[in-house]
């Protein structure tokens, strides 16, 4: 198979391009840092399995440009990918946010995803699967996440609607919200964090789901479980809760 990864310079995107490159895959790691890329393509093996394809997914032209020169290139077409990019800024002040804080974190999660699907799209052939990374997040007013949550939740919606409007091309959309994941993302809070899980953990969760071809991936399916129970209880209970966490 041929797996497109945005952000495999980090994280989950990395471990996602070694364990398909390991399993056999050709990957196309894509990143904006080239050293990263650099680093991660002398990590696997057999250097045929991977490619790597450099832009910033906020750059609408360079991402249009970039991926459609990378798919020109491949011997056959793209099978899977997956939109993973995305950064976390939380606000600190509720009451004096900056909005370009707001168009910082929806540059890169939503407008970010909605360039590569554009650029992508017109070049996937039936039976590929375009996969969106949003995050459970979406799913629960977590404190200071009025940003990354809300991008969460828009490019959760805009997958889903696409998946509605591209159900008769054979291009299935298949949409992944993660919990807690160790990666430099989450390094970076300072709170509890429930549930937290590898970074090997969720390739595995996310490679099964999409191999599978469900419409949905969530892991840990737990914790998934208990965010939509919490989403159903009076909103002064989501508050207190919520606000517990900002003093762990
Ligand atoms: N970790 C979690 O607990 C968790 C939970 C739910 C959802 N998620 C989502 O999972 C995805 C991966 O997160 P992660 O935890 O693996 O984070 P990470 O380690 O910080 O990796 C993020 C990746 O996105 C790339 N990226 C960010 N902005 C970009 C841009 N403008 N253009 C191109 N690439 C860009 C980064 O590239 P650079 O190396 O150049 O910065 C990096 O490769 C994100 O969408 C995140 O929101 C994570």
């Amino acid at each position: 198979m041929n797996v497109l990864i945005t952000g495999a310079t980090s994280g989950i995107g990395r471990q996602l391009a070694l364990d398909y490159a390991a399993a056999g895959h050709h990957v196309i790691a894509c990143g904006r840092n080239t050293t990263k890329l650099s680093e991660l393509a002398s990590e696997v093996a057999d250097a045929t399995r991977i490619t790597t394809a450099v832009f910033d997914v906020t750059n609408q032209q360079q991402t249009q440009s970039v991926l459609q020169d990378t798919l020109k290139q491949l011997a056959e077409p793209l099978d899977v990918a997956i939109l993973n990019a995305g950064v976390c800024e939380y606000i600190d002040d509720a009451q004096n946010f900056e909005v370009a804080l707001v168009e910082r974190v929806f540059a890169a999660n939503f407008f970010g995803v909605v360039n590569c699907i554009a650029a992508l799209l017109p070049n996937l052939p039936k039976g590929s699967k375009l996969v969106v990374v949003d995050s459970m997040a979406r799913q629960f007013p977590f404190t200071r996440a009025e940003a990354y949550g809300a991008s969460k939740a828009a490019v959760h919606y805009f997958a889903s609607a696409l998946r509605t409007d591209i159900v008769d091309t054979g291009i299935q959309v298949i949409t992944v919200s993660p919990g807690f994941v160790e990666t430099p993302m989450t390094d970076a809070n300072d709170f509890e964090m429930p549930m937290r899980i590898s970074v090997a953990e969720a390739s595995q969760a996310m490679r099964k789901g999409i191999a599978k071809g469900k419409a949905h991936i969530a892991f840990p399916s737990v914790f998934g479980f208990i965010l939509a129970s919490l989403q159903r209880l009076p909103y002064r209970l989501q508050i207190a809760l919520s606000k517990r966490m900002r003093n762990h």
